[in-house]
């Protein structure tokens, strides 16, 4: 796991872009996972701004992490209308290369089962992009989320549903259930980056980087993939034991590696 420290949440957007920007130098076709939520936003305008410059987007697949169960199509709180609106609809990504959990399945199962398929079928995740609960959790993964989880229901916490009613009109209209990818599914993304700013995110990074893994914080199971990327605040990342050690390798590192 690699945690780099910067000065705020544009640096942060930048670099993210970035690994994007170089993933589809490589791959125009790559499949990218996209995330909700505030924490993803600036990487979006960086790469809406990249792609008035000229970055393509016209062959990249995409799969959001999670959804509301139950809220009408169109709904502005769906997780669905939120990625067209802040991402995909500002980019050249075609929406029938962008596709989520449907939250309105009659048969959830199932739903859940031809989510994971199209995931394998585009071949698997190149990049995914994430943010963190203030309770750990990645995705709609809650604490006690089985570590090896697939695609499937699940009911969100209560503190989750605080967190989440700014973007509805009362907290009684956030819905209880949701859909989210399971762990075990996030965990087979190639690159994983996960975003976070904030003091609030302190405990949850500290959890998350430096703690046992745990299904108390469900973001604890990346330190078992490969390939992970912590991009963070100073205050998300003021109570990181280590943080003198991950701001030393990041200065000292060779660049050709990039992230
Ligand atoms: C929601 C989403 C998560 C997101 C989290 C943090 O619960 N399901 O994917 O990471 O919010 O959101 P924010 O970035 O707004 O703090």
């Amino acid at each position: 796991m690699e945690v780099v420290i910067l000065p705020g949440g544009r640096p942060i957007a930048v670099l993210a872009a970035d690994a994007i920007e170089a993933l589809l130098k490589n791959k125009p076709d790559a499949v990218l996972g996209l995330a909700t939520g505030s924490s993803p936003l600036p990487v979006y305008e960086e790469l809406e701004q990249r792609h008035r410059r000229g970055l393509d987007f016209s062959r990249v697949r995409a799969f959001t992490l999670d959804e509301y169960v139950g809220l009408p199509p169109g709904h502005p709180g769906s997780y669905r209308e939120v990625i067209r609106r802040e991402f995909t609809g500002r980019v050249n990504i075609s929406p029938e290369n962008v596709h989520g959990p449907d939250g309105q399945a009659a048969d959830v199962p199932a739903a859940c089962r031809a989510f994971e398929e199209a995931i394998r079928a585009a071949g698997g995740v190149d990049l995914q992009l994430l943010g963190l609960g203030t309770d750990g959790h990645i995705g709609f993964n809650e604490p006690g989320s089985s570590l090896a989880s697939r695609t499937r229901i699940k009911t969100l916490v209560e503190q989750t549903r605080r967190d989440n009613a700014r973007f509805f009109s009362n907290l009684a209209e956030v819905p209880h259930h949701v859909i989210t990818q399971g762990l075990g599914t996030i965990l087979e993304a190639r690159h994983v980056i996960l975003l976070a700013t904030g003091a609030q995110k302190a405990q949850a990074v500290r959890d998350l980087v430096e703690g046992p893994v745990a299904a108390i914080c469900p973001a604890s199971v990346l330190q078992l993939h490969p390939h992970v990327t912590v991009l963070l605040d100073e205050a998300a990342a003021s109570s990181l034991r280590l943080a003198d050690y991950y701001r030393h390798s990041y200065d000292s590192k060779p660049r050709w590696q990039g992230l």
